[in-house]
């Protein structure tokens, strides 16, 4: 199946392609002229253009500039007649497929169509191939939560399954979605994503299943939705739980029947797409407020994937940290190489509300700001969660083991254990340990008596 357009100013050209070509089963639009034509390709997909080289308005030659420009895997087939066969084969030259005189050969036009529309597949193919290898993002852990995820996309990526993603702001959702697109049947094909919370209630509808000119106010034009656009591939629900109730109806029954109308047409669609659900919202929550249809929760929820939080997970924090440094490293000149254990231990403990994303903006600004080869505790306290960090959350194990003492009993039991440190270390020699305290041997004597220290020979 694909979908033709003719654009062509004799009506008798125009029906006579559209038959052969319905024959054929494509599915064919026509316009008479480019003005028509362009607005055609903005509001329908578009596989193939069978263009005549002179039309009224805007020139042939025109008009294929423009959807080389702005379409540049579609093709399109000149037509022309004896006259301005020059134009036609100028026309080739600006990357038209190819051209055929008039009188037309029904057996050539098709034959050509039937090539031109395999060479738009291919162009297609390796668009998206080319654009799911350079968005390629490794998904990085090895927690036991990280590794049930990777286990259940391996699992159900090669299915139809629809799936729902479940977890915190910036924890890896779409990171997730992505993978499962990519791992599947349909990576060669369109990965379209759409925020719901984004998209005001009124517009939601029209921007998922597209509208009719005139449809309501503000629809200028003609245009299709991203249902449409993902036909084939993969549409990515993001933030769902945001999409309002009628809008819910209506992607209910798509996923039931595969089908829609365009808000204002009563012609039905027909699409093929798998869909991948994600919220960062308590969805039962949103059931039980009666936010959310709890049919459509059933429907999208065939497998379920939770990412934990970042602190669900600390040990993927130093994989993930040496991850996005290798990156920065990649893009741009930056000199550190990694975090000094002590800084490794704030960042740990720091609870990362923001998750990855805030993990990886965090890991971006040290290092674009520092010129430290490792970076130190202090420049790490400085730029985590600038805005958030709460001193108490930073926990110091000498800290916590004085914090609650009042300050002479800090300060007492510090002096002890600095001291018996210092004697051990020099094997009871009180003379060396004073020295390496910088007091005389007869302060140290006394010490020793005040805090009852024992000395070992
Ligand atoms: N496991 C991971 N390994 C590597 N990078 C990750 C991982 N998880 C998340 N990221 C990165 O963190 C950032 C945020 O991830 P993503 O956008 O997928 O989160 P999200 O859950 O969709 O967030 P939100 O709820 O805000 O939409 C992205 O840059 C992503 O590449
Ligand atoms: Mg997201």
């Amino acid at each position: 199946m694909a979908n033709i357009l003719v654009i062509d100013d004799e009506p008798g050209i125009r029906t006579v392609l559209r038959d052969i070509f319905e024959d054929e089963s494509y599915r064919v639009y026509d316009a008479g002229d480019g003005i028509q034509g362009l607005e055609m390709l903005a509001s329908e997909i578009i596989h193939l253009v069978v263009l005549d080289v002179w039309l009224p308005n805007i020139g042939g030659i025109d008009v294929l500039k423009k959807i080389k420009e702005e379409y540049p895997e579609i093709e399109v087939i000149i037509i022309s007649g004896h006259a301005n066969i020059d134009l036609a084969v100028k026309a080739v030259k600006f990357g038209a497929f190819d051209f055929l005189e008039k009188p037309l050969s029904l057996d050539k036009i098709l034959t050509l169509a039937r090539n031109a529309i395999a060479m738009n597949a291919l162009k297609t193919e390796n668009k998206q191939l080319k654009s799911t290898v350079l968005a390629e993002e490794k998904m990085i852990g090895e927690s036991e939560p990280i590794k049930l995820i990777k286990k259940t996309i391996n699992q159900s990526a090669g299915s139809e399954a629809k799936i729902l993603i479940t977890g915190d702001n910036g924890t890896g959702k779409e990171l997730v979605a992505r993978d499962i697109h990519r791992k599947s049947q349909r990576s060669t094909r369109a990965f379209i994503e759409v925020n719901c919370a984004a998209i005001p209630d009124t517009l939601i509808e029209s921007e998922l299943f597209g509208h009719e000119k005139g449809a309501f106010t503000g629809a200028l034009s003609k245009r299709k939705g991203k249902f449409e656009s993902a036909d084939g591939g993969t549409l990515f629900l993001d933030e769902v739980a945001d999409m309002s109730l009628s809008a819910q109806a209506k992607v209910l029954r798509v996923i039931q029947e595969m089908r829609f109308e365009r808000v204002g047409s009563e012609e039905t669609q027909k699409v093929d797409v798998r869909i991948i659900a994600a919220t960062n919202k308590d969805i039962k929550q949103e059931i039980a407020d009666g936010n959310f249809r709890e049919d459509l929760y059933f429907r999208l929820n065939v497998v379920p994937i939770h990412v934990p939080t970042m602190s669900e997970r600390k040990e993927d924090i130093p994989l993930l940290i040496e991850h996005f440094i290798e990156e920065m490293h990649k893009s741009e000149n930056i000199s550190a190489s990694g975090f000094s254990p002590a800084a490794l231990d704030a960042i740990i403990e720091y609870r990362w509300p923001g998750n990855v994303r805030e993990l990886k903006n965090f890991v971006e600004r040290v290092t674009i700001m520092s010129e430290e080869d490792v970076i130190s505790v202090e420049t790490a306290l400085k730029f985590l969660g600038s805005n958030d960090v709460k001193p108490e959350k930073i926990s110091n194990p000498l800290i916590d083991k004085f914090s609650k003492m009042k300050l002479t009993e800090a300060r007492d039991e510090f002096e002890r254990m600095l001291l018996l440190h210092k004697l051990e270390e020099n094997e009871y020699n009180i003379t060396r340990a004073a020295q390496s305290l910088g007091i005389y041997p007869s302060n140290l004597h006394g010490k020793i008596k005040k805090f009852d220290i024992e000395i070992k020979k």
